[in-house]
């Protein structure tokens, strides 16, 4: 196997087209064998893994024990904003399904549903602020980020009013081009913030995640536990909707007859949500590491390697949707995509992104039925170092 210079610091886009993979990943999707390539994130800094870009292969290794998502939790090293007890991610087998069993009750189905009326008000009221700033307002900072934001402030019980700080320090949490040291000094400062809150739900533990956490389980879970289980779920749950929210205006507007669907047909509105979130595929390539070796593709892949999954490479692959698969067609019929993962890490959260995400677009164009982009679409710029592809600011007028 050779190692190919292709750097993968994040899921790599055509440039000014960030819809689709790049290139060099399309090229490496169509070789046979699999490539080995350099990597980087924000826990692991630089590494060489084995790049996973085909739908069957992503699900094999992330339905394997083997391959495990936790391998560079350090209990006992620096703190940093992955490196802390209580994060899903950072734990396999057993002890993972213990603390999603915690969790998982606060995202079901029923749960996420109940919370329609309380996210379309957030909506409506960040139209309305949108309707206040005029024409050439940036609809990331007005819309985009402090919708999911507030969704998730609300569901954990975290003060909105601390919004800037929380938006501020996630950012930097998952930015790629921050040093160690950056890192620590910001999860210093996460992790107050969150202590803080976890010692004041302790007293007075309110109807929301954590106090629903310290009232089942407060007597098994450490302070520590409880801070990396609330800032996981801050984080998770408002960079990659807001996000998807930014984007997915931009890829509708740049597709005027997509958008018209959306907006005017409400029976489309499950499909839109779905295509948007196959298309665009904000999510990071997934990380893990075999633990013993594993065949994939009828490639060896040894013990202790680690491996990378493109989802958005695997989203757009021919072999997951054979017609057209970097067209965006809001009608698509169900494509079983891995936007939200697979296997025992799936997103937590998906039911909640789905109905943010269902709810928050087809608003805003029926709320702004001439909204346009401001400005030269390849002018735009992206949040290319950031661990979730997203849009920097995205100016429109109406
Ligand atoms: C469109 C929005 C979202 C996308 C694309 C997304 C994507 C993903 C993906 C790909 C994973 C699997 C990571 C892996 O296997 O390595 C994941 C896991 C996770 N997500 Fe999301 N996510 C979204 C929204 C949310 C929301 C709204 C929340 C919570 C409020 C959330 C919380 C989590 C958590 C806690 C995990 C870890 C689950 C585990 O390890 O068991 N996500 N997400």
């Amino acid at each position: 196997m050779t190692v190919e210079s292709v750097p993968m610091p994040n899921n790599r886009r055509e440039d000014k087209c960030p819809f689709q993979p790049s290139a060099d990943l399309v090229r490496l999707h169509r070789q046979q064998q699999l490539p080995r390539v350099p990597a980087a994130n924000p826990q692991l800094g630089a590494f060489d893994a084995v790049l996973l870009t085909r739908a069957d292969d992503i699900r094999q290794v992330l339905a394997d024990q083997s391959c495990e998502a936790g391998f560079a939790f350090d209990r006992d090293g620096p703190r940093t904003v992955m490196n802390q007890p209580g994060i899903l991610l950072n734990y396999d087998g057993q002890e993972h399904l213990r603390y999603r069993r915690m969790l998982v009750g606060a995202f079901t189905v029923r749960r996420v549903r109940s919370l329609t009326e309380p996210i379309r008000r957030i909506a409506e009221k960040h139209l309305d602020d949108l309707a206040e700033a005029g024409p050439g307002a940036d609809l990331v900072e007005t819309f985009a980020n402090p919708v999911p934001l507030m969704a998730v402030c609300e569901l954990l019980g975290v003060p909105y009013a601390d919004r800037a700080g929380i938006a501020r320090r996630s950012s930097i949490g998952t930015d790629v081009g921050n040093s160690l040291a950056e890192q620590l000094e910001n999860f210093e400062a996460m992790a107050a913030y969150m202590g803080d809150l976890v010692a004041s739900a302790r007293r007075n533990p309110g109807d929301n995640i954590l106090g629903d956490l310290i009232r089942r389980h407060g007597a098994e879970l450490s302070d520590d536990e409880l801070v990396g289980m609330g800032n996981s779920i801050l984080v998770a749950g408002h960079e990659t909707v807001s996000s998807m929210i930014g984007l997915g205006t931009l890829a509708l507007l740049r597709n005027p007859d997509q958008l018209a669907i959306v907006r005017d047909d409400d029976t489309a509105a499950d499909s839109m949500v779905e295509e948007l979130l196959r298309v665009l595929s904000v999510a990071p390539p997934l990380v893990r590491q075999a633990s013993k070796a594993v065949t994939v593709n009828g490639q060896r892949i040894e013990a202790g390697e680690k491996i990378i999954a493109s989802v958005l490479m695997a989203n757009h692959g021919a072999d997951l949707v054979p017609e057209d698969p970097d067209r965006l067609d809001v009608r698509r019929a169900r494509v079983a995509h891995l936007a939200f993962g697979y296997g025992a890490h799936q997103c937590i959260g998906q039911h909640l992104a789905r109905l943010e995400l269902r709810i928050a677009l087809p608003m805003l164009l029926r709320r702004f039925p001439t909204l346009d982009l401001l400005g030269d679409p390849d002018t735009l710029s992206y949040r290319e170092d950031a661990l979730v592809f997203g849009l920097t600011t995205l100016p429109v007028t109406w």
